[in-house]
């Protein structure tokens, strides 16, 4: 009875002492039971270092920096003529038309090279996920990425281009944004692809040129 009392009053001194306390706000560091890397030695950004004359973390620029990324923000610094084609033809970089709504239409042309373009940033950067032809069977369904749709049905077919072209630069639900890795053009040309896989899942005999329907065997 005794060995009873004691693991019983250790039992409630150690849950009101561990549990009772939570929450109550105090002026004393925390305890830190497992630090893991919350204290490491680094610099912080606008933080105090008296290694430099004017005491702080972050250098001012060099002189004549210029910005660090894809191939159209460094046009964009150093091209006039690019500055002009992106006041030309916003939709270009934008995807939308003046009121803001997704473009319906390519704002470039579409060339069989840009096809090409497409299918080789398709397959790097979409098949894992929508597959090759673009019915969501891509290799992360195995692993758990089960929301990738199909392109195949009549909602995803009745996307404009702009809504696709958002897409990629922005992402949609669980789907990454691709701005930063794929420039305009190169979105383009991925829209271009997925239209070229939508044409290919839903077409007929006749949307076959005559000229190669015998090779075929149609
Ligand atoms: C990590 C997996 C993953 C990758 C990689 C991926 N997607 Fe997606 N995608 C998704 C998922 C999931 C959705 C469904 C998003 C939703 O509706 O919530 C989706 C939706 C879409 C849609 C339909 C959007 C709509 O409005 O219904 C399009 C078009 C699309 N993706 C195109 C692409 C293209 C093009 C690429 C390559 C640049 C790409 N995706 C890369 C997972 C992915």
């Amino acid at each position: 009875m005794r060995i009873f009392l004691a693991v019983w009053l250790f039992v409630v001194v150690a849950t009101v002492s561990i549990l009772g306390f939570r929450g109550d706000k105090s002026r004393s560091a925390p305890r830190w039971v497992f630090p893991d890397m919350d204290i490491q030695a680094k610099y912080l950004p606008q933080g105090q270092n008296e290694f430099f004359a004017d005491e702080r973390n972050d250098r001012p620029m060099v002189p004549g920096a210029v910005l660090r990324g894809y191939n159209s923000d460094i046009k964009e610094v150093f091209d006039g003529e690019y500055v002009f084609a992106k006041a030309e033809n916003p939709a270009l970089f934008t995807g939308l038309n003046e009121s803001g709504k997704p473009v319906t239409e390519f704002p470039l042309e579409v060339t069989y090279d840009l096809v090409q373009l497409g299918q080789k940033k398709y397959t790097i950067f979409c098949q894992p996920c929508h597959g090759r032809v673009g019915d969501g069977m891509g290799i992360t369904k195995k692993y758990g990425m089960s929301a990738t749709p199909t392109y195949h049905d009549d909602g995803k077919r009745a996307l404009s281009v702009g809504d696709i072209f958002n897409t990629i630069t922005h992402g949609k639900g669980t789907m990454f944004p691709y701005g930063m890795k794929l420039n305009p053009q190169e979105r383009w040309a991925v829209v271009a692809y997925v239209r070229a896989l939508q044409l290919s899942q839903n077409a007929t005999v006749n949307d076959v040129p005559t000229q190669y329907r015998k090779e075929l065997g149609l």
